[in-house]
């Protein structure tokens, strides 16, 4: 269906109208390619649209608000060499990608940068956090008319032990939620609507020891906040306060591993809502080549509480340091799944119940770091 208009404006309507074809973008660990993959949902195919070259690798890749300009870490992987940073690119079409700027930030932490969010509320300030040693800081940035990174305008300080590896906000974007990984803690700061600058509210500890916050996503109608926890190989659920907008632990956590199987082996990935958040995703990482990770979904009631685990199925590899799970915008049906350690993306078809998914697309992506994230443009 693409390119049978004369103009973009009629590919574009040609598109829309049927709805086939779906871009993604996809990100890498220590490669510098950005791909640029379409999936026919009809024909149920991946196919390579493009591969950009880049000046750093985006082990994480977010969108705009307005999808005009990606942001990606700029991804150290333990070289010292490489100073925290963040990199931000134009968007003109999803295969006309430009490099615009690399904006170093985190003040005094000298660890790589590991995660990048961009407010979906004015003001669009980009939240970035670090990983590794030295790690134990944020950072605000500010965005430019166009949407370009101009500046780390606040480093703010967690804890100087601390590592947050994935953050948050509220519905609202009064609330920034931080995952603290090292820290084995979960944060909340408030967001100034007016500069995107944050402010501590609370931090607490996460409900055993060893259990690792990653990653955290939140209900769009602000009750329930669901944290991945990487050593502990489960799901944790919270419910938010609706005076102060804090989280507490509920008491309810599930399982990404099977029965008799060791924590130790795994390392938890991400968590994710679904298009409509009738179902959360949810996955997890084999540590060893030869343990494959898992795959799991939830159905939630209408307030986000979880009903049910439908399914824990393992994925065909271990995941590498991937296994990250991007539900599609568009419909609660498919899901892309990133594989790093022989390099691949995936759909995943979810039953119209949610009692089972199934891999409907398989596309490899083999450069030696892909695939780190992927992100649905269309
Ligand atoms: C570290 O990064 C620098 C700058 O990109 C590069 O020149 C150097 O080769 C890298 N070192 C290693 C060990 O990868
Ligand atoms: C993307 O933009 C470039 C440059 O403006 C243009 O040459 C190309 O045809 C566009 N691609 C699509 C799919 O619209
Ligand atoms: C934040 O840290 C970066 C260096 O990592 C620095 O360039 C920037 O000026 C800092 N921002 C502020 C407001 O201090
Ligand atoms: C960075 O370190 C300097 C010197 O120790 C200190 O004055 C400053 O407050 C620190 N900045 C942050 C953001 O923690
Ligand atoms: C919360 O922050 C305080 C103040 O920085 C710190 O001492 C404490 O260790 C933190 N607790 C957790 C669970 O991160
Ligand atoms: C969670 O369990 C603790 C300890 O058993 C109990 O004190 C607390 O009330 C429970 N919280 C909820 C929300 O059920
Ligand atoms: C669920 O789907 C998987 C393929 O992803 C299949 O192997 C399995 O048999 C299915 N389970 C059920 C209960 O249908
Ligand atoms: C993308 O291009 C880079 C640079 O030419 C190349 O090294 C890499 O193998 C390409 N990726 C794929 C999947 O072909």
């Amino acid at each position: 269906m693409r390119g049978i208009g004369g103009s973009i404006a009629l590919t574009s309507l040609a598109i829309s109208a049927n709805a086939l074809i779906h871009e993604l973008l996809v990100g890498t660990f220590g490669t510098k390619s950005l791909y640029t993959i379409e999936f026919d949902d009809e024909a149920l195919t991946l196919e390579l649209a493009a591969n950009t070259s880049v000046p750093v690798s985006g082990s994480w890749i977010a969108l705009s608000h307005d999808k005009a300009n990606l942001y990606t870490t700029a991804y150290g992987q333990g070289n010292s060499t490489i100073s925290p940073a963040f990199a931000s690119y134009t968007l003109s079409n999803t295969t006309e990608i430009t490099h615009d700027v690399t904006i170093p930030a985190g003040g005094n932490c000298t660890a790589t940068s590991i995660f990048v969010v961009a407010d979906p509320n004015p003001p669009h300030a980009v939240y970035g956090v670090f990983f590794g040693d030295n790690a134990g800081c944020g950072a605000v940035l500010s965005v430019d008319e166009d949407g370009v990174l101009n500046a780390a305008i606040q480093n703010y300080t967690y804890t100087s032990s601390g590592a947050v590896h994935g953050t948050a906000f509220s519905p609202d974007s009064k609330f920034l939620y931080s995952a603290d990984d090292r820290g084995n803690a979960l944060w909340t700061h408030s967001i100034d609507a007016t500069t995107g600058e944050v402010a501590f509210v609370a931090n607490i500890t996460a409900p055993t020891s060893g259990a690792d916050p990653r990653h955290v996503t939140v209900h769009p109608n602000g009750k329930f906040l669901y944290v991945v926890l990487e050593g502990s190989s489960q799901v944790a659920q919270y419910s938010i306060d609706q005076s102060t907008g804090i989280p507490s632990f509920s008491n309810v956590t599930y399982p990404l591993l099977s029965s008799g199987e060791d924590a130790a082996d795994f390392w938890a990935d991400e968590v994710a809502l679904s298009f409509s958040s009738k179902f959360l995703w949810a996955t997890n990482r084999g540590r060893d080549a030869s343990t494959l990770g898992y795959i799991s979904v939830f159905t939630l009631d209408a307030d986000g509480a979880i009903l049910s685990q439908n399914f824990l199925l393992a994925t065909t590899t271990s995941g590498g340091a991937a296994n990250a799970v991007t539900p599609s915008p568009f419909t609660d049906r498919f899901a892309a799944l990133t594989d790093s350690s022989t390099g691949f993306v995936e759909i995943w078809e979810l039953a119209d119940d949610g009692s089972n998914a199934t891999v409907v697309a398989h596309l490899d992506l083999v450069d030696g770091g892909c695939c780190a994230n992927a992100v649905w443009y269309s």
